[in-house]
């Protein structure tokens, strides 16, 4: 399930897309998403050019850009920079060289953030902060005659700023209510762009994605977490009744969906990317288990996140409306991302290292040993 970013529109007339053998400066393209992101675009063979700025953080892994460097032509038009978003000095040379900014970086898990948020607000609010202030300085350089076009920010946004949703459907212009400092860090790093948007005019779009999945994702998350425990046939630690729902969205959609944006998305909008799969945990679990071919007796029932939201899901009709549709539907999708952990044990095994043994101590430990059967 990876290759070229999945697009569904008709092909552009010639010269109408702004962003034809572009130049994208590609923030926290080390990560899950980014990299996905970074590897597919590159992959179109188009003439685009990437530079990645990662801080590489616990989540941030050169080995997600590695297989670019099989590849002379794709590694040509790819430049890897080491550097922070809320540092201005690391962001600006970037911004200045870039045609659009491509905002991935964040620190990306719940969990995490009910332990220690300060690293959520950094990321989440002043880098933001400091990459509008880039691309707003670059505006001004563009009116003054000094570069061609002012660069365009996409920021990668979640449905979590929607916070819980009992029933129906989040709409683009539905209050956020978000219920987590992961989830109120995002909110606010886009309240901060639309306020750019307003105020000073910057060219800015906004993508909501839904929970996403695939290969290369940290195994902190639900199902990569639950993909090699039960590949080391450990316990998997279900939080409460595991009747929780999400959308889940394959990743190489949720990239398509943020390039489709850059490209044709209205300055100053706000697009949902859903999934095709509003499911309830346990479910998922199931699935994945089945794939394995691994017992349900692995899986346990664990003491519950604390504001855990019960259920996120988004109406894509606006993203529709801009030519997106996803392709990869969620079973073909699962199984291909359960193989792939199968067949990738070197990559998880080596992030599963280090700091990560005291996370799961801390975060499970007193879970699993009060755990019941599920
Ligand atoms: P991730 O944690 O896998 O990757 C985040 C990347 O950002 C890492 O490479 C990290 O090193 C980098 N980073 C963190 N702080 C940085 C900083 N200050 N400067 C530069 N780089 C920094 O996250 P992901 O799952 O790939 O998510 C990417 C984006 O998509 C995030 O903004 C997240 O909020 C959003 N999102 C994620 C999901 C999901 O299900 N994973 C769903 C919707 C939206
Ligand atoms: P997660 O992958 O952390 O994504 P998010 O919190 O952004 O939705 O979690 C997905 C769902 O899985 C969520 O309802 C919490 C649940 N979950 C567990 O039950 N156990 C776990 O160990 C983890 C990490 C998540």
């Amino acid at each position: 399930m990876t290759g070229p970013v999945p697009d569904s529109r008709p092909a552009d007339a010639p010269g109408t897309d702004p962003f034809v053998r572009a130049h994208l400066l590609v923030t926290g393209g080390a990560g899950f998403i980014g990299s996905a992101y970074v590897r597919n675009v590159l992959a179109r063979r188009d003439g685009t050019r990437i530079t990645v700025l990662d801080k590489l953080t616990y989540a941030g892994n050169r080995a997600n850009l590695e297989p670019l460097q099989a590849d002379r032509e794709l590694a040509g038009r790819f430049h890897f920079v080491q550097g922070d978003i809320a540092e201005p000095d690391d962001v600006d040379p970037l911004a200045a060289a870039a045609d659009a900014v491509v905002n991935f970086a964040a620190e990306s898990h719940v969990d995490r953030s009910i332990v220690d948020p300060e690293a959520f607000l950094r990321t989440g609010v002043i880098g933001v902060h400091v990459l509008l202030e880039a691309v707003r300085r670059e505006a001004l350089r563009a009116a003054a005659g000094d570069r061609e076009r002012a660069p365009r920010l996409v920021q990668v946004s979640t449905d979590e700023v929607y916070g819980t949703v009992p029933d129906g459907l989040s709409s683009e212009a539905d209050p956020l209510a978000p219920r987590s400092p992961y989830a109120a860090a995002k909110a606010a790093g886009e309240l901060l762009v639309r306020s750019y948007a307003v105020t000073h005019g910057t060219d800015a779009v906004i993508t909501r994605g839904s929970n996403t999945y695939g290969p290369f994702q940290h195994p902190e998350k639900l199902i990569p977490l639950f993909v090699t425990n039960a590949l080391d046939d450990e316990p998997l630690p279900l939080y409460g009744d595991g009747l929780q729902e999400r959308d889940w969205l394959h990743v190489d959609d949720h990239v398509g969906a943020v390039d489709h944006v850059l490209r044709h998305g209205l300055a100053g909008e706000v697009y949902n990317v859903p999934g095709d799969a509003q499911l309830p945990n346990r479910e998922v679990v199931k699935r994945l288990l089945g794939r394995l071919g691994k017992p349900w007796s692995l899986v346990r029932t664990v003491e519950d996140r604390p504001g855990h939201d019960r259920r996120y899901a988004m109406d894509g009709s606006k993203i529709a409306t801009l030519g997106w549709r996803n392709r990869v539907p969620f079973p073909a999708g699962l199984d291909a991302t359960v193989d792939w952990y199968r067949a990738n044990e070197a990559w998880w095994r080596a992030v599963r290292t280090g700091d990560w043994h005291a996370w799961y101590e801390r975060q499970y430990a007193e879970r699993l040993a009060g755990s019941a059967e599920a």
